[in-house]
């Protein structure tokens, strides 16, 4: 694993988007994109910023079951706002919330991930270690599924919706093998509130408790961190 520590979450950030600009250089056309508060400053340098991704293949780690794509509190609206509506993609991909046949949702995104595999994967970390929405106990061999979302995952997402029970329950998400399988991954952690979550994906063994330590095997992943999200690390 490449650490890359740094001040703030701004640095982080900016680290991040020079990946970006990296995977351009080398001509990755499939990037395997994320949710959550923390790439939201990445998701403002890349609009703001001359890259074209009009010949490019988004495909997102996740979404909400129930939720449309007009939803304000879905993932599809999400993206739409944070990155599609100023950088046109060729393809954008993320799961529908309204397939209510798991079956049938699995086999097309998995069919999409066959089609276009990843060659920059972006990730967040839930404070319980989850990448995607693979909580603890998933096994590190899965693809596509349909997850029931743990408490502490529907405590710290419930700050995006106006009440706790409107926090959907159940969720479709790329399996941990699916993002093993990108060609690079970067995972972007910042705050004290991932600092466990940290250690425990890069120090500790790797577990099904601890859905991020499989990236321990993974020959080519970066972890970008501030100060905060590292303060529980061993240092030398
Ligand atoms: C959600 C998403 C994850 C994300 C995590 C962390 O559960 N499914 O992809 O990494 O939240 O969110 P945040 O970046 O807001 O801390």
């Amino acid at each position: 694993m490449n650490i890359v520590i740094v001040n703030s979450a701004t640095e982080g950030a900016k680290k991040a988007f020079t990946l970006f600009e990296q995977s351009f250089q080398e001509k990755a056309i499939v990037f395997g994109l994320a949710t959550g508060s923390t790439p939201i400053e990445l998701y403002q340098l890349l609009r703001e910023s001359d890259l074209d991704f009009s010949d490019k293949i988004s495909i997102n780690l996740d979404e909400y079951i129930g939720l449309s794509a007009k939803d304000e509190h879905s993932y599809h609206y999400f993206m739409r706002e944070q990155l599609f509506n100023d950088k046109p993609f060729k393809e954008n991909h993320i799961p529908n919330g309204l397939e209510h046949c798991e079956e049938i949702e699995i086999s097309r995104y998995e069919n999409i991930l066959k089609q276009y595999p990843i060659d920059l994967q972006l990730l967040g970390l839930g404070t319980n270690a989850h990448i995607g929405f693979n909580e603890p106990g998933t096994s590190f061999d899965t693809r596509t599924h349909k997850v029931a979302l743990t408490e502490s995952t529907i405590q710290a997402n419930k700050r995006f919706f106006e009440k706790e029970e409107d926090v959907p329950t159940y969720a479709y998400s790329m399996g941990l093998q699916s993002i093993m399988d990108a060609k690079k991954i970067v995972l972007l952690a910042f705050g004290e509130n991932k600092a466990q979550a940290v250690k425990d994906m890069i120090e500790g063994p790797v577990t099904i408790d601890v859905p991020a330590s499989i990236l321990q095997k993974h020959d080519d992943v970066t972890i970008i961190i501030d100060e905060c999200a590292a303060s529980l690390l061993k240092r030398s």
